[in-house]
This record gives C-alpha cells, structure tokens and sequence, in this order.
C-alpha cells in the first residue's frame, strides 16, 4: 500500500510525487518504466519509455531519438499521458500534461552529458527508429562518433494527477489538478 484511508489528501499527494520521483532514481523502481500515450489525427501512439528525471516543479524527463513516431505524434498534439504501476503496493499513478520537446538547445545539452557512451547508442542509429530494413544486423550501424543529433529531451510538465490505491475492494483515488493558486486536492470514487 502507498496509500491509506487515514492519509489526509496532503499526505496523498505527497507520497505520490515522492514515488515518481523515486522512480528516476532508483534503477530497480518499478516506475523506471512508464507507458506514455501521445495521439495526432492518425491515432493513438502507445510504449513503455526509461523515467529519467523529475525536477522540483515535477517536470518529468523522457529521452528519445528525434526521429521517432512519438515526436511526430507530440509535434502534432502536445497533450501526453504517463502510467506508471506498481505491483508490490499495488498503485496506479496517472499523469496527464504538455510535452515539450528539447532538442539541439541548452536543456538537452545537459541531459546529453548524463548519457553513457553505450546509452548514446539509442539515440545514433544511421536508421530512424521504424525504418523498414532488410535484416536486423542493418539497424546495428552507428557513425564512428554518436553526437546528439538526433537525440532529444521529452519534459513533461504535468496538469493532472491521479492515484488509485486498489485495497481487497475498497479502492482509494485522489485527483489532483494543477491551478494558478497551486495543487487542488480532491478524493474521487474509484
Ligand atoms: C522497457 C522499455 C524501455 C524503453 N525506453 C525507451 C525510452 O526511454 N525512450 C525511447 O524513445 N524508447 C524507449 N523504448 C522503446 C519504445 O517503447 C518504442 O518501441 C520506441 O521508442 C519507438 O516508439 P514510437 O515509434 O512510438 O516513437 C523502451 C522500450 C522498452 C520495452
């Protein structure tokens, strides 16, 4: 459990940020890996992405090759939903917010310098991710030196949260929605 029924929305709230920020530290942390939906006029783009960071304001950071489908999909339609579940407290966060994408500026260049030799791999392929190949040992081909060409910094800047702690049946869900005036705190019927 993450949450219980004690807990005022406050506390809610807090445990909630504090897993998520978890999640971009702790490598075994089940929300290291999150689904990130994006949509355009085509459909609906969904895939599990690495949670890399949340800031202070509770930016969260994805990296990704420019390239991608999802950066078509974020260009067309900013609106981005994350999920993130864990299994052993059995809790469901939802993000909801606007994407921006970083790329060949100041931010990506600091995330860039966090990236391992093996990392920039990712982000460096000769082949755009979900080019059509003849073989896959074609995808294996990288240049001699991996810049950050392609490589670009997903932040999400969330407007909404949502946590569903599932109990044996009495579940608990709390929303919180982001105003000028700060976080607004309400419980919702799961
Ligand atoms: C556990 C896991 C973690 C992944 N992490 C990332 C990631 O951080 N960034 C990324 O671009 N793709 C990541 N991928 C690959 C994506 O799921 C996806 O296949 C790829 O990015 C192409 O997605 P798109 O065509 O929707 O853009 C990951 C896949 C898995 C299974």
């Amino acid at each position: 459990m993450l949450i219980s029924i004690e807990d005022q929305l406050e506390e809610v709230f807090r445990k909630t940020t504090y897993e998520l920020k978890r999640g971009a530290l702790d490598r075994k942390h089940p929300f290291r890996f999150l689904s990130m939906a994006t949509s355009d006029s085509e459909g609906i783009g969904l895939r599990y992405v690495v949670l890399r960071e949340v800031d202070e304001n509770l930016d969260l950071y994805i990296y990704t090759d420019q390239r991608s489908a999802k950066v078509g999909q974020i260009r067309a339609n900013p609106a981005v939903s994350l999920l993130f579940y864990h299994p052993r407290k059995n809790v469901q966060i939802r993000v909801d917010g606007r994407a921006e994408l970083h790329h060949n500026d100041e931010l990506a260049a600091r995330h860039w310098q966090k990236v391992g030799e093996f990392g920039r791999k990712s982000y460096g392929s000769k082949h755009a991710p979900g080019a059509t190949i003849n073989h896959p040992t074609e995808a294996y081909q990288w240049p001699e030196e991996i810049d950050s060409t392609h490589f670009t910094v997903i932040k999400l800047v969330p407007v909404k949260l949502e946590t569903l702690q599932l109990g044996r049946s009495e579940h608990l869900r709390a929303q919180f929605d982001r105003t000028p005036e700060g976080w607004k705190k309400v419980w919702i019927a799961p």
